[in-house]
C-alpha cells in the first residue's frame, strides 16, 4: 500500500560530540593535507572551496573521527528508522568541506546514495544555509506561468536554519545548493554519504 506521495524527512539534531576537539582535529588535517586538496572533485563545488575525501585521504583513522562517526551513526539509525526503511546504514565514504569565502554550492543531489549528513563543524552567524528542492519543482519547472513569476520552481526551495555544531541528516536523492559563502570565516563541514546493507 502506498501510503505518502513523495515523503520527505529531514533531521536536525545536535551530536554528542566534542566539537573544539572535532575542530582542532580538523584544522590539523586541513593543514597537512592543504597543498594537496582536490578541488571540486565531485564537480558542484564552486570558487576556492577545498574538499578531502576519506577515499583519498586517511583521516578516518583518527580517533576523534571514530568518536564522531559512533555519535552520527545513533542519529543515523534513529533517522531511518523514522523513515520507516529496512537495513542497516553505514559509512560510504566521507569528505571535509573547506568554504572559502565567495564559494558555494550547485545544485545537485546524491543519488543513488540513500542517505547523506551533513555536520556543520564550523560555521558563523550569517554564513549561508543549506536549501534543500522539493522533487516537485521538478514536474512544474516547464509548465507555463504569469509573466511576474521567473519560476514555479523556485517556491520550492525550503532553507533551512542551521548553526555551528548541527548534523543534518536527508535522503540522498533530495537536491539541494548553498548560495556563496559572504563571511570572512571559512565554514567547515563535514559530509558522510550512507550506504545500506540488507
Ligand atoms: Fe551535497
Amino acid at each position: 500500500m502506498i501510503k505518502y506521495l513523495f515523503p520527505t524527512k529531514v533531521s536536525i539534531v545536535k551530536p554528542n560530540i566534542d566539537i573544539v576537539r572535532l575542530q582542532t582535529a580538523v584544522k590539523e588535517i586541513c593543514k597537512i593535507y592543504n597543498n594537496s586538496s582536490l578541488t571540486d572533485a565531485y564537480g558542484c563545488l564552486r570558487g576556492n572551496s577545498k574538499l578531502w575525501s576519506s577515499e583519498t585521504y586517511d583521516f578516518l583513522s583518527h580517533e576523534i573521527f571514530q568518536e564522531f562517526n559512533r555519535a552520527i551513526q545513533v542519529e543515523i539509525d534513529s533517522f531511518w528508522k523514522e523513515l520507516n526503511y529496512s537495513g542497516s546504514p553505514s559509512p560510504l565514504f566521507t569528505a571535509i568541506v573547506e568554504y572559502k569565502h565567495n564559494s558555494y554550492v550547485d545544485i545537485h543531489s546524491h543519488a543513488p546514495v540513500p542517505l547523506v549528513s551533513i555536520f556543520y563543524l564550523q560555521k558563523t552567524k550569517g554564513s549561508d544555509n543549506i536549501m534543500l528542492v522539493d522533487p516537485n519543482a521538478d514536474i512544474l519547472h516547464y509548465q507555463p506561468h504569469g509573466l511576474a513569476l521567473t519560476s514555479y520552481s523556485d517556491w520550492f526551495n525550503q532553507e533551512l536554519q542551521v548553526e555551528e555544531g548541527d548534523l543534518v541528516l536527508f535522503p540522498g536523492y533530495l537536491k539541494h545548493k548553498i548560495k556563496p559563502t559572504m563571511t570572512q570565516e571559512d565554514r567547515i563541514v563535514i559530509t558522510t554519504n550512507f550506504g545500506v546493507s540488507y
